[in-house]
C-alpha cells in the first residue's frame, strides 16, 4: 500500500512539474490549409491571445495544406505527445469522418480535445463578372447554367466544400457545377476575384472585407438567421429567408493535441485557451469579421468532444444523402 502511495505522489509531483515547465520550447499550431485563409486567421489571432497565458510562449503557426485539411490533421495526430504541436481545425474534423473512406487519423480516438474557439457564419459568393444583383437572380442564373459553371472550395471535406455540397443539393440542379479544389480559400478567393471561378461559399472571416470592397458579390449568409445582430453583412439575407428551406450552416473551430498528451499539459492549454477567449482584443478582431467566440460548455475538453461526436453523426447523414464520398 505504502509503495502505491509513493508512486501516486511521485506521479502527481512529476505532473505538476510538467505543467510548470510547459512549454519548454516553441509551440507549433498546425493549420491544415493555405496561409491567409479563415482557418489561418483564427489560428494566428488565437496564438497571439494565448502567448501571455502560456508565459509569453513562442507560438508558431505552420500551414500544412492538402486533402481538405486531412493532411495537416494527420500530421498532428502523429506528432510528439508533449503539447508543443497543436491543431486548429474546424467542422472538417467532423465532415471528413463521414466523407473519407480512409483517413490518416480517427477523429474521436487520435486527438486530445482542448476546447472550442468560435462559430463562424458562411457567405455565398459570386465572381464580380456575374450580372446577378441579389440572391434570387443569382439562384436563377445558377439553375439555368449550373452545368457550365464552377464552384471553388478548399478540398474534399473542407467547410467550403461542405457548404457547396449542401447548397447544390438544396438547389436540385439538373447538372451540378464543376468543383475546383484549392489548398485553402485564400487562393480560391483570388481565383474568384479574378473570375477564374464563378461561385464559392466561404466563412465571413475571409469574405467580409472582400464583399465590402466590392471585389466579390455576396448573396446570402448560411446561418438560419441573417447577421442582423452582428456588425457586418447586415443587408445579406439568410438562405432560409431567400427560400432555401431549413438551410443552416455555421462553421466552428477547435483546438487539438495528439492523443496521449499528458493531462497536466492539456489542462494548462485549456486554461490558456479560456483566458485567450476572454481577451477583449481577440474578441473584437473576431467579431469584426462576423465570428462569435464560444462561451458555452464547448470550451471544455469534454463539451468539445461531445459536440464533435454529434456533428460527425449529423454531417455523415448529410454527406451520405448527397451521395458523396472520398478515397
Ligand atoms: C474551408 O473552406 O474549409 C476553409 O475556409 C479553408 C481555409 O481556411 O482556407
Amino acid at each position: 500500500m505504502k509503495k502505491l502511495v509513493v508512486l501516486a505522489l511521485s506521479a502527481a509531483i512529476s505532473a505538476g512539474a510538467l505543467a510548470q515547465t510547459f512549454p519548454s520550447k516553441p509551440i507549433t499550431i498546425v493549420v491544415p490549409f493555405a496561409a491567409g485563409g479563415p482557418t489561418d486567421l483564427v489560428a494566428r489571432q488565437l496564438a497571439e491571445a494565448m502567448r501571455k497565458p502560456l508565459g509569453d510562449a513562442n507560438i508558431i503557426v505552420e500551414n500544412a495544406a492538402g486533402a481538405g485539411g486531412t493532411i495537416g490533421a494527420g500530421k498532428v495526430a502523429r506528432a510528439d505527445k508533449d503539447g508543443h504541436t497543436l491543431l486548429v481545425w474546424h467542422i472538417g474534423m467532423a465532415a471528413t469522418a463521414g466523407l473519407y473512406r480512409k483517413l490518416p487519423f480517427k477523429a474521436l480516438d487520435d486527438f486530445e480535445y482542448l476546447g472550442m474557439i468560435n462559430d463562424v457564419p458562411m457567405t455565398l459568393l459570386g465572381s464580380p463578372k456575374l450580372e446577378a444583383k441579389n440572391y434570387k437572380e443569382f439562384a436563377s442564373y445558377i439553375q439555368a447554367n449550373g452545368g457550365k459553371l464552377n464552384l471553388a472550395h478548399a478540398g474534399l471535406g473542407s467547410a467550403s466544400h461542405l457548404c457547396g455540397l449542401m447548397w447544390q443539393s438544396a438547389l436540385k440542379l439538373d447538372k451540378a457545377m464543376t468543383t475546383i479544389p484549392f489548398g485553402g480559400t485564400a487562393p480560391a478567393m483570388n481565383a474568384l476575384i479574378g473570375g477564374q471561378v464563378d461561385v464559392m461559399c466561404d466563412q465571413t472571416t475571409n469574405t467580409v472585407s472582400q464583399i465590402e470592397a466590392g471585389r466579390v458579390k455576396g448573396f446570402a449568409v448560411t446561418t438560419a438567421k441573417p447577421l442582423s445582430d452582428n456588425k457586418v453583412l447586415k443587408d445579406l439575407p439568410s438562405l432560409q429567408q431567400a427560400g432555401v428551406k431549413d438551410f443552416n450552416l455555421t462553421i466552428w473551430h477547435g483546438l487539438y493535441a495528439p492523443k496521449g498528451t499528458p493531462a497536466a499539459v492539456t489542462k494548462r492549454l485549456n486554461d490558456a485557451l479560456k483566458v485567450a477567449l476572454k481577451d477583449p482584443e481577440f474578441i473584437k478582431r473576431q467579431e469584426a469579421l462576423g465570428a462569435v467566440i464560444v462561451t458555452d460548455n464547448r470550451i471544455t475538453p469534454e463539451g468539445h468532444k461531445t459536440f464533435v461526436a454529434g456533428q460527425i453523426k449529423s454531417l455523415s447523414a448529410v454527406i451520405q444523402a448527397a451521395g458523396q464520398f472520398a478515397d
